[in-house]
C-alpha cells in the first residue's frame, strides 16, 4: 500500500471536499480535536513539573496515589501517541494536495503554451506586417513565429534560466530582411527544404545570423558513399556524390580544382580545392617574413601546450590538416562562397563551422590556445567592426594563447595611422612582427601585408 493509492484515494475523496464550506468544517473540527489533547497535555505537564507540582510530592507518599498517576501519565503518553499519529496523517493529505495543485499548475502551462503562440504576440511577426495572413503565405508568419517562441517551459519558471519561458535566437538584422526571411520560412513542414543555400547563406552575409531553425530535411545527396578514413582523408578530394551541386556555378570537384586557372579574382579562396598544388605546401616553410611555418610557430610554446584552436575563414581547412598532422585541433570557420568549403572540410574529417565574421565566437572567455586568420581580416571591414573582432579573439583565447595574423591586409595610410595603433589598443603582446608590401604587380602599388604572431598576455 504505497503512496500513490493513498492519493488515489485521497483523490476519489476529494469531490466531497467540492463544497468549501464542508471541508472547512471538516478541518476546523481536527484542528478543535487536536487542540483539546494538546492543552489537556499541556496542563498535565505543567501540573506535574509548574509551581504546583510540589503538592504533588508531597500527597505522593501513599503509593496509591503515585499509580494514579501514573496511570494518568501512561494515558496522556497514549493520548500524545495518538494525536501524532492524527498530526501525520494530516502532513500526508496535505502533501498530496500539494501533488494535486502542482499537476493542476502544469496542465495549466501546458494549456497557456498552446495559447500563447499566437501570431499578434511576436513583435518580430508584428514587425513583419500580417498583410498577407489570410492567405496560402500566411502559414509562413505562422511558422516564424512558432520557430521564434516565446515557448513556455511546461514545468513553469525555472531557476536556471531565470524565466518561464524561452526564446529561439535569430539574427538582429533578420528583421530587416523582411522579404528574403520570409522566402526562408516557405516550405513544406515535415517536407523537402527548398535547395536555397544562396538565399540562406546571404542572409547570413549580411548579418542575419543565426538563421531561424526550420521544419524540413535538407535534400541529401544521391549514392552517398561513407568517406575516407583518416589520415587519408585529410589529403583525398572528396567524390562528387558527397555535394548537391545546384547551388555551386561548378559541377564537380574537378571543376574546383580546375577554375584556380581561370583569370581575375571572382572566385574566393581559388586554389583551396587543389590538394596537389599550392595548398601542399602552405604553412610549411618559414622564410623569416610574412610567410610563417606552423612548426616555427608552435615552437615558441612548450611542446604540446597549443592543443585546440580556430581558424577564422580557413577556406577548404588545411591550416587544420596540418595541425591535425600535429595532434592539434583546429575548428575551421567557412562560408560555401560558390563551392561546398564546408562539406570539403567535414569530408577531410576536420570540423568545419559555418558561421560568418559577424557573429559572436561560440566559444567560452579563456578557452583556446590558439586563434589564425588568413586573407579573411582586413581593411574591407568598416574598424569599429574590426576592432570588436579581435577584442572577441582576446576573449576566447587563454592567457598564453596564440594570434596568428597572416598576411593582413591594408594600404600604407592606413598601417601606422588605424591597424597598429588598434592591435595596440586591444592588448596582445608581439611576439613575431612583419609588415611588407604585396609584390604582386596587378594589385595597388600600396597594399600593405602584416604576419603577426600574437600572445594574450599573462596577468
Ligand atoms: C504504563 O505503561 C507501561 C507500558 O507502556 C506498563 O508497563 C506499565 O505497567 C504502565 N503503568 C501503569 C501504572 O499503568
Ligand atoms: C511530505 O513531503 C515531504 C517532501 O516532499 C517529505 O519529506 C515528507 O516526508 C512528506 N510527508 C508525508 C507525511 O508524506
Ligand atoms: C600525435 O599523437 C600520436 C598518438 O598519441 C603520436 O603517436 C604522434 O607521435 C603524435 N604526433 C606528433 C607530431 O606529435
Ligand atoms: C610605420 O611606422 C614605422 C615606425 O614606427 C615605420 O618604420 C614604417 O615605415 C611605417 N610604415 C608605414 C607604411 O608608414
Amino acid at each position: 500500500m504505497g503512496n500513490e493509492n493513498h492519493d488515489q484515494q485521497y483523490s476519489k475523496k476529494l469531490p466531497s471536499y467540492n463544497n468549501p464550506q464542508t471541508h472547512i468544517l471538516t478541518q476546523k473540527h481536527k484542528l478543535k480535536f487536536v487542540m483539546l489533547i494538546i492543552f489537556t497535555n499541556l496542563f498535565t505537564i505543567y501540573m506535574f513539573t509548574g509551581p504546583f507540582s510540589f503538592m504533588y510530592r508531597y500527597s505522593s507518599m501513599s503509593s496509591s496515589d503515585s499509580n494514579s498517576i501514573l496511570q494518568e501519565l501512561n494515558s496522556t503518553k497514549a493520548q500524545l501517541a495518538a494525536s501524532h499519529t492524527i498530526l501525520s496523517e494530516l502532513h500526508q493529505r496535505l502533501n498530496s494536495t500539494n501533488l494535486l495543485v502542482q499537476a493542476l499548475l502544469i496542465d495549466l502551462t501546458r494549456e497557456q503554451e498552446k495559447h500563447s503562440n499566437r501570431v499578434d504576440e511576436n513583435p518580430l511577426i508584428v514587425k513583419l506586417g500580417k498583410d498577407d495572413s489570410t492567405t496560402a503565405a500566411g502559414s509562413l508568419s505562422d511558422e516564424l513565429s512558432i520557430a521564434l517562441g516565446p515557448h513556455k517551459l511546461p514545468y513553469g519558471y525555472s531557476p536556471k534560466i531565470g524565466s518561464d519561458e524561452i526564446h529561439m535566437t535569430i539574427g538582429e538584422a533578420c528583421l530587416r530582411l523582411n522579404e528574403e526571411l520570409k522566402q526562408y520560412m516557405t516550405y513544406d513542414i515535415g517536407g523537402e527544404c527548398p535547395v536555397d543555400e544562396v538565399l540562406s547563406q546571404g542572409l547570413i552575409l549580411k548579418g542575419c545570423e543565426p538563421l531561424p531553425r526550420r521544419r524540413c530535411h535538407p535534400k541529401s545527396p544521391m549514392n552517398y558513399v561513407e568517406p575516407t578514413p583518416l589520415p587519408d582523408s585529410l589529403w583525398t578530394t572528396p567524390p562528387d556524390t558527397s555535394i548537391i551541386w545546384e547551388p555551386y556555378s561548378c559541377k564537380s570537384y574537378q571543376c574546383l580544382v580546375d577554375r584556380k586557372n581561370e583569370p581575375g579574382n571572382s572566385y574566393d579562396c581559388k586554389g583551396c580545392f587543389d590538394l596537389e598544388k599550392e595548398e601542399k605546401i602552405k604553412w610549411i616553410f618559414d622564410d623569416g617574413g610574412l610567410d610563417f611555418g606552423i612548426d616555427q610557430v608552435l615552437a615558441t610554446k612548450a611542446p604540446g601546450t597549443i592543443r585546440i584552436g580556430l581558424d577564422i575563414g580557413g577556406g577548404s581547412g588545411t591550416f587544420a590538416a596540418r595541425m591535425r598532422e600535429r595532434n592539434v585541433t583546429v575548428i575551421t570557420s567557412t562560408l560555401n562562397l560558390d563551392g561546398p568549403f564546408n562539406n570539403m572540410v567535414a569530408s577531410r574529417g576536420l570540423i568545419p563551422m559555418h558561421i560568418s565574421i559577424s557573429q559572436r565566437f561560440p566559444f567560452f572567455e579563456n578557452t583556446l590556445d590558439i586563434v589564425h586568420s588568413m586573407d579573411v581580416i582586413g581593411n574591407w571591414m568598416p574598424d569599429t567592426m574590426l576592432e570588436f573582432v579581435l577584442y572577441d579573439i582576446y576573449r576566447v583565447l587563454r592567457p598564453g594563447g596564440l594570434f596568428w595574423l597572416d598576411h593582413f591586409f591594408c594600404f600604407g595610410s592606413q598601417l601606422n595611422k588605424t591597424y597598429v595603433p588598434m592591435l595596440d589598443r586591444v592588448g596582445f603582446n608581439k611576439l613575431r612582427w612583419h609588415v611588407g608590401m604585396k609584390l604582386d604587380p596587378k594589385v595597388r602599388k600600396d597594399v600593405w601585408l602584416i604576419s603577426a604572431l600574437m600572445e594574450k598576455p599573462m596577468i
